[in-house]
Formats: C-alpha cells, structure tokens, sequence
C-alpha cells in the first residue's frame, strides 16, 4: 500500500521595511554596535509598523510561498501558524491569515512554542498530512516580537527582531514524492526552565501583555546541549550520516549559538544558513525566514536534504529533517 507523505512545494517570507541598527539602539539603552556584534553576530533587525500586525507579516509571507508553489489560496485546506505575538488573545492570528487571504474552507490555528514554534508547527501539519486528514498545507512563523520587549533591557532589546516565513506543503503518495519530503522530527519541551526565559506578563497570570525575561548565559548553555541532542536523534531515527546534509537551516538566535551547534556535531561550517546579521532573533520565523533566503538566493536547490533545528521558550527545543 502506498503511504504518504508531506512534500515542501513552494517558500516565502516578509521583513518590515524598517530596519534598526547596533548604532540605533545604543541610543536607547547602554550598549555597542562592537558589544553586540561579538557576542551575537547581529548587526541590524526589521521593526513591524505602527499598525502593522503578525498577521500582516504572516499573508505577506504566504502570498510568497502559495506563488513560488504554485498553489492558490482557496486550494489550501490547513494553516498552522507559529506565533508568541499574536494579533489578539483569541481568534487564533492563522484564522485572521485565512480570512485575509480569502480562503473560506478548511482549519487554521496557531502553535505556541516559541522560537521553536515553526518545527512544532512543521510536526503538526505534517502529521495531519500523512494521516490523510488535510492535502495542502501552509505553515507559517509570524512575529511582531519587538512588542514584547523591554526597551530598557539591554539584555534581551539587542537581541531580536520582527518578520514572517511561510511553506506550502502538499500530501503525495510516495511514488509521487520520490526522494523529496518531510522525515523526521524530534519536538521536546521541559516546563521546569521556563523560569529562563518567558514574558512576565499574560491574560489569566497579570492581565498584561507582560515583556521577555531571560537569564541569557543559562539560556545558552542549555540551547547547545538540547539542539545538539536532538539532532542526533533525527540524524539516527533516518540513519542519516552528518555528511550527507546539504545545508543546516537553523533557528537564528546568536551566531556563537550556530556556530557551537555545528562544531559539536561536526557540521561542516560553509554549510549553515546564517541571517542572524540581517534579521535578529525573529523567534518562530527564524527558520523559515533563513530558508526563504537560501532558497531564494540559490544556495538550496530541489533535491537539497535540511536539517533544521530550534531552542526557545519553555524551554521547547527540537530539529527536523526534510528534502526539497
Ligand atoms: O531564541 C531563544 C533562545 N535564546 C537564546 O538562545 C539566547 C541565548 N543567550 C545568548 O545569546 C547570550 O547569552 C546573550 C547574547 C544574551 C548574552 O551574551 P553572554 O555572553 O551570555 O553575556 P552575559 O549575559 O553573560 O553578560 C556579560 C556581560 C554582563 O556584564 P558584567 O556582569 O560581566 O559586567 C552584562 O551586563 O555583558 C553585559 N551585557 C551587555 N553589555 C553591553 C548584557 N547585555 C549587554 C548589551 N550591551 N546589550
């Protein structure tokens, strides 16, 4: 009996024409352009507008994937979105995303993991896909994250950034999907760490939006640790040899971050896809965004075998594999 299986068919993504620099923000708070380049990699971050909201990063992301795709919107029957900054408590920011791009059938929701949202949400749709439930997928990482930090906090204001990366991804029967697809993933969570990094704020705890904390240092330690060992589970569930990875996509929260990961597992450095410069830390659009970007400019091709992987909040921690 032929199974099936999820395949990537099209890629895009969204930057806020507003882009602020190390200089910038060093008129805000205490800090360098040196400072933060040599601990973080980052140069510069997009800054959603006033009145721009997740949902409208999230359609401009998806207009992009559906075109490169081919697919139009009314064929997509599942959006799953991966947000922390949604556009309201309640609907879900993927429904706002459905109705804006005029498709009036199927379900869309939204995934809470964050910075690691977009593989839970590539778990989730691809799951769905395989047991038949939806055909054609979209999946979308969308913040406006600068909304929820604090402006005064030299800790975590350096740090991030706002944007949108979104996939389509169809069901095809494995002779139809012939080495292309989505393999494997492994998505963990450990609610003991939250303390770490979270928002002190929210609807049922303070009744606030709330702003990121983070103890950075521990954060870190911890990314490298949990990255790693989650990539070595999908590498082994696949008996996939590091060497046979064509290109390592992963969340962008601090290039020593990328650069550790890739050295403990003996990734060959000119093979990560590395944004963290240009964008930030764009949390759950992080990955998409940089798949967007090597797609784009060429460095991934069809037939490309990714590796992808993602620490944040949570602590929630994961990585996939998956064939363009
Ligand atoms: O995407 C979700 C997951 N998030 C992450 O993975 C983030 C992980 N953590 C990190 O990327 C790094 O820990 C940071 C970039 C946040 C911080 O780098 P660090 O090398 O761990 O620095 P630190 O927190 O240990 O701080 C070192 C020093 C401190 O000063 P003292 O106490 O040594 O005098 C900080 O006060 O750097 C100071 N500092 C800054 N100085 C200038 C912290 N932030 C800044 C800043 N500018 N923006």
């Amino acid at each position: 009996m032929s199974r099936i299986r999820s395949v990537i068919r099209g890629t895009g993504a969204y930057l806020p024409e507003r882009i602020m620099t190390n200089d910038e923000i060093s008129t805000i708070v205490e800090t360098s352009d040196q400072w933060i380049q040599e601990r973080t990699g980052i140069k510069q971050r997009h800054i959603a507008a006033d009145g721009q909201l997740t949902s409208d990063l999230a359609v401009a992301a998806a207009k992009g994937a559906l075109a490169s795709a081919g697919i139009a919107a009314d064929q997509l029957d599942l959006i799953v979105l991966a947000t922390t900054t949604p556009d309201k408590t309640f609907p879900a920011t993927a429904t706002a995303v459905q109705a804006k791009l005029g498709m009036t059938g199927g379900a869309a929701f939204d995934v809470q993991a964050v910075c690691s949202g977009f593989l839970f949400a590539l778990a989730t749709a691809d799951s769905m896909l395989k047991t038949g439930l939806f055909k054609t997928a979209l999946v979308i990482g969308a913040e406006t994250f600068t909304r929820i930090l604090d402006w005064s906090d030299r800790g975590t204001c350096v740090l991030f950034g706002d944007g949108a990366g979104a996939i389509v991804m169809t069901a095809e029967t494995d002779a139809d999907a012939g080495d292309r697809g989505v393999f494997a993933h492994h998505i963990r969570t450990d609610g003991t760490k939250s303390d770490l990094l979270h928002v002190d704020g929210g609807v049922s705890s303070t009744g606030t939006i709330g702003h990121v904390r983070m103890l950075g240092n521990q954060v870190f330690r911890h990314a490298v640790t949990n990255i790693s060992n989650a990539i070595k589970v999908v590498l082994e569930d696949t008996n996939t040899r590091v060497e046979e990875i064509d290109w390592f996509v992963p969340h962008q929260a601090n290039q020593r971050i990328l650069t550790g990961v890739a050295k403990k597992m003996k990734l060959d450095e000119d093979k990560v896809v590395s944004t963290v410069a240009l964008h930030g830390n764009t949390s759950a659009a992080s990955i998409p965004l940089a798949l967007h970007t090597a797609v784009s400019d060429g460095r991934i091709q069809p037939g490309h075998l990714i590796l992808s992987e993602a620490m944040g909040g949570g602590f929630s921690w994961g990585a996939s594999l998956f064939r363009l």
